[in-house]
């Protein structure tokens, strides 16, 4: 299975890190405290996965999806300096070839769907909401949709595109505008239920939006 994060999967949470201080990985968690434990919860495109530790460590039964090595090694190494004392199934496929229809009670795609073009994304989106159980939780964690006075505007997307262009150059990522998640969730029969937003200076440039499938 080809590895495109090979080479920035090593230092991904690093670099992440640097670009947003902590907004990114507080985005990450911004939903979690609604899992009980016992809840089963899948992470799509986990990458070093302290989202899903997290979630683990509220007793949630976890299930992680990757395409890559590298990524779910990181992720292994995050477990192992746990002492082995919490528990994540990891699954090593590509997230449409992995298929657990209506189990989960919440689905979590954190800056994952900004990875697919504008065509592939919402057949992403659609697969992972078939993944939810009915009445079950989607959580989107991702760069929030630019707003604002101009200034502002501009100032996201610019950050927006030297994240996109470094990506697209080190993993082959695809190159498009910010995605509007609540509208594309809405589109795709989610009630959107909560948006939290998170901050670079003084600007929301993240959010994670919570949303729910009919019962
Ligand atoms: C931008 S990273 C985000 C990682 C992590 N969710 C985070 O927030 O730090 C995207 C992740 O999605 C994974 N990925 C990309 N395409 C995938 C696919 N088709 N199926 C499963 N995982 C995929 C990549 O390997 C990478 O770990």
């Amino acid at each position: 299975m080809f590895d495109r994060y090979t080479i920035v999967g090593h230092f991904y949470d690093f670099v992440s890190n640097l670009y947003s201080g902590k907004s990114i990985q507080n985005c990450k968690i911004a939903h979690l405290d609604l899992l009980k434990p016992g809840d089963k919860v899948l992470f799509a495109g986990v990458g070093h996965g302290r989202d899903a530790l997290y979630a683990a460590k509220r007793g949630a039964e976890v299930t992680v999806v990757d395409l890559s090595e590298t990524m779910l090694m990181k992720l292994r190494k995050v477990l192992t300096a746990e002492g082995g004392k919490v528990d994540v199934r990891q699954v090593h496929s590509d997230i449409l070839k992995f298929d657990e229809a209506g189990t989960y009670d919440m689905v979590v795609a954190n800056f994952f769907l900004n990875v697919f073009n504008r065509s592939m994304m919402p057949r992403v989106l659609d697969h992972l909401i078939a993944q939810a159980r009915p009445g079950g939780k989607v959580v989107v964690g991702d760069f929030a949709y630019p707003r604002g006075n101009l200034i502002t505007r501009a100032f996201k997307t610019a950050y927006w595109y030297f994240a996109v262009i470094f990506f697209w150059l080190i993993a082959g990522n695809s190159v498009h505008d910010i995605y509007n998640y609540p509208e594309f969730m809405a589109k795709s029969g989610l009630r959107i239920e909560g948006k939290k937003h998170f901050r670079l200076l003084a600007m929301d440039c993240y959010w994670s939006v919570l949303g729910r499938k009919p019962a």
